[in-house]
């Protein structure tokens, strides 16, 4: 399990081993990715071995330029150029028509392909050397919490992958916003870009119009830590119950507890977003009991968080 720097020799090496077939883990503005040509159905179906994924959950196609965009989807509806002309490249992910030769194994069966344009240098700088669209999901375990950095992906999935170019830590820290382009606009997963900036171009958008399984956002059980993690007020929890336990919060600390994090002291969300998978990555490896999370409010990146954070707390009654 080569780490390797994100440098112009090291992605040299790392498109060489996508073009033969294989499997690399890269930055991406948001989180790191687990990359595959798209167009290489075999490659892809590694994906989905390492990370243990089901297969009926379909993977984000990532794209330099229009030219690369239009190998894969069939159309571009004007809300589509609307939001692309706005936000690429960067952390939207459009859910579009697919184009006819987008391995099934990619869309899971959909007629439509989720395909996003990072502004990441190395990843730019990956997908130009390999000179084709590459499939790539979060570089983590299937339902673990998302990698920020090169060596959360050695931690999970490292002795799988082929190579894992280490650019740093992410930037934005949480996922990309996933936006389903099909009739009205639907907010499929809360992400980087702030709902009410795509609002902003687009207008209301739906969310929830679709009854069953769309995206990971809404399985129940998703983004978790290996520690018990609960959404609680911890000013409220007795002390004898804080003393092994880990706190989370916005901006408080808390006294009693084995471990207190802050995700940013000034209560700024754009920090406390680049830092959220980091420091639930670092909790998670003290031993504590149990994690308790303030809730934070969900205005902007707040609602990312909180739905990532409701999702790893399963059955939560504390809220
Ligand atoms: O920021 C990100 O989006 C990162 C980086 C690596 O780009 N990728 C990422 O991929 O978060 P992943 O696989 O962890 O989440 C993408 C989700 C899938 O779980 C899937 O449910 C949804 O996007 N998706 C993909 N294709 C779809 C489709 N055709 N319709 C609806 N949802 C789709
Ligand atoms: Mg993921």
């Amino acid at each position: 399990m080569p780490v390797i720097a994100a440098d112009s020799g090291g992605i040299a090496r790392a498109a060489e081993v996508l073009r033969r077939g294989g499997v690399v883990a890269f930055p991406t503005e948001t989180v790191y990715g687990l990359g595959a040509l798209a167009f290489t159905a075999e490659a892809v179906a590694r994906i989905f071995e390492i990370k243990r994924r089901p297969h009926f959950d379909p993977l984000i196609v990532h794209v330099l330029d229009d030219e690369m965009l239009l190998r894969v989807v069939s159309s571009m509806p004007p809300a589509a150029r609307a939001l692309s002309e706005r936000f690429w490249p960067g952390p939207l992910t459009l859910v579009l028509r697919k184009r006819a030769g987008v391995p099934d194994l990619v869309t899971a069966g959909l007629p439509t392909v989720a395909v996003r344009m990072p502004s990441h240098p190395v990843a730019r700088a990956l997908l130009g050397a390999a000179g084709a669209p590459l499939a790539a999901p979060s570089a983590n375990p299937f339902g673990h919490l998302s990698p920020t950095r090169a060596e959360h992906v050695a931690g999970g999935i490292g002795g799988q992958v082929d190579l894992i170019l280490d650019g740093g830590r992410t930037e934005h820290g949480l996922e990309s916003t996933i936006v389903a382009i099909d009739g009205r606009p639907e907010l499929l997963r809360a992400g980087a870009v702030e709902a009410e900036a795509i609002e902003a171009v687009v207008g209301p958008l739906d969310a929830g119009r679709v009854a069953g399984y769309r995206a990971p956002g809404m399985l129940p059980r998703h983004y978790a830590p290996a520690t018990p993690l609960r959404l609680v007020e911890p000013a409220g929890v007795p002390m004898p119950e804080r003393a092994r336990a880990g706190a989370l919060a916005l901006c408080e600390r808390f006294e009693g507890y084995a471990a207190s994090r802050q995700l940013s002291v000034t209560g700024d969300l754009r920090e406390a977003a680049a830092r959220f998978f980091e420091t639930l990555h670092e909790l998670d490896a003290l031993g504590l009991e149990r994690i308790d999370v303030q809730p934070i409010a969900e205005r902007g990146l707040g609602r990312a968080m909180m739905d990532r954070l409701r999702r790893a707390a399963p059955g939560d009654r504390e809220l």
